[in-house]
């Protein structure tokens, strides 16, 4: 077999023990093959460039966070249908017969743009794609995005510093979590670092209520704030100010970004024993002679029949938008 590696969208952990494990078990299972690597994700594919990756170039990557092949926002993919004709033409020319990608939802909408060409004209590559990115924006009802688990590591870390000065100086922290256009990763944090609320993308916030919350606390208050809420922490902070005086509720208030910290550093157990459990099983199925699909797994050992890239195309534009409700009212007993 020959076969190609893409990481595309923001790097997160565990990518490169995905890189990893498809790269083993492809020359393990099938010595003759031949493995490359696609650099600096979608735009290297239209740009043809890649390396080849044998055993040893995946060395001690397991854990390592971010992506040894790079990756590179490209959004004119999106749009440009030419490049999505080269990206396929492309893949026929090089002989690759699977693409393995890992990505977020912008990489699945990729790959299933890229999947029409390829069965319009009867090309032989087939993608295989993973779930990866920190957001867990693809395909929710199948299963957490690797990288997901690490970014949420990572904002525990984040949360429990916060917490130490909040509570010295008695404060109010607003604290802004990526996630993009998700609740997930703010939502989450908020649960697992013990926020005193976590304020979601397309939420109507009651500020007073907010207000009374922070109010009722004797030292510390942190509160999550997703990327895609459209005030600023700035914003929110003024309106927070005035419904204090207004209330006479004495407290400071200051503001942080967790933001690209949350992305880098080691990738959680959880992620590298689902990216390489994801891994081994695209390739057994490869080796098999599988259709194009969209992988995903709660845990090892895990297996679900793969979806239709169109499927999981679909799903990524809206699943991820809020939160299901049971877990926001699970969250509302934990405080
Ligand atoms: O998709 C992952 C992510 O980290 C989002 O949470 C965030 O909105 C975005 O990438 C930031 O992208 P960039 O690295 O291009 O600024």
């Amino acid at each position: 077999m020959k076969c190609a590696i893409l990481t595309g969208g923001g790097d997160c952990p565990g990518m490169n023990a995905f890189i990893r494990a498809v790269v083993r078990t492809v020359l393990n299972l099938s010595p003759e093959s031949q493995v490359w690597g696609v650099l600096d994700g979608w735009k290297g594919l239209v740009e043809n460039a890649y390396r080849p990756l044998n055993k040893r170039d995946v060395s001690g990557i397991a854990a390592l966070g971010g992506t040894i092949l790079g990756t590179m926002r490209f959004p004119e993919f999106a749009t440009n249908g030419e490049l999505r004709e080269r990206a396929a033409r492309n893949l026929e020319e090089q002989g690759f017969e699977y693409l393995f990608v890992i990505g977020g939802n912008g990489s699945v909408k990729a790959a299933w743009a890229v999947e029409q060409i390829l069965r319009r004209e009867g090309w032989r590559t087939r993608i295989l794609v993973a779930p990866g990115s920190i957001d867990n924006d693809v395909c929710n009802n199948y299963g957490t995005s690797i990288g997901f688990y690490s970014a949420l590591e990572r904002s525990l870390e984040m949360l429990s510093w916060i917490r130490d000065t909040a509570s010295s100086h008695r404060r109010v922290y607003l604290i802004r979590s990526m996630g993009r256009d998700s609740a997930y990763l703010a939502f989450y944090a908020g649960i697992i670092g013990g926020a005193e609320y976590a304020i979601r993308p397309h939420e109507n916030v009651d500020f007073e209520r907010l207000a009374e919350i922070a109010g009722q606390r004797d030292r510390d208050t942190l509160i999550l704030v997703s990327e895609a809420y459209p005030k600023s922490l700035q914003e929110i902070q003024h309106i927070l100010e005035e419904i204090f005086r207004r209330r006479g509720i004495e407290r400071e208030i200051r503001a942080v970004d967790m933001s690209y910290f949350q992305r880098g550093g080691v990738a959680s157990v959880t992620d590298i024993l689902r990216a390489s459990w994801l891994g081994y099983r695209m390739v057994c199925d490869a080796l098999r002679g599988c259709a194009s699909g969209f992988y995903t797994a709660y845990y090892i050992g895990h297996w679900q029949e793969p979806l239709p890239l169109e499927v999981a195309a679909d799903d990524a534009r809206t699943n991820h938008l809020d939160i299901p409700a049971e877990i926001i009212r699970m969250a509302l007993a934990l405080r």
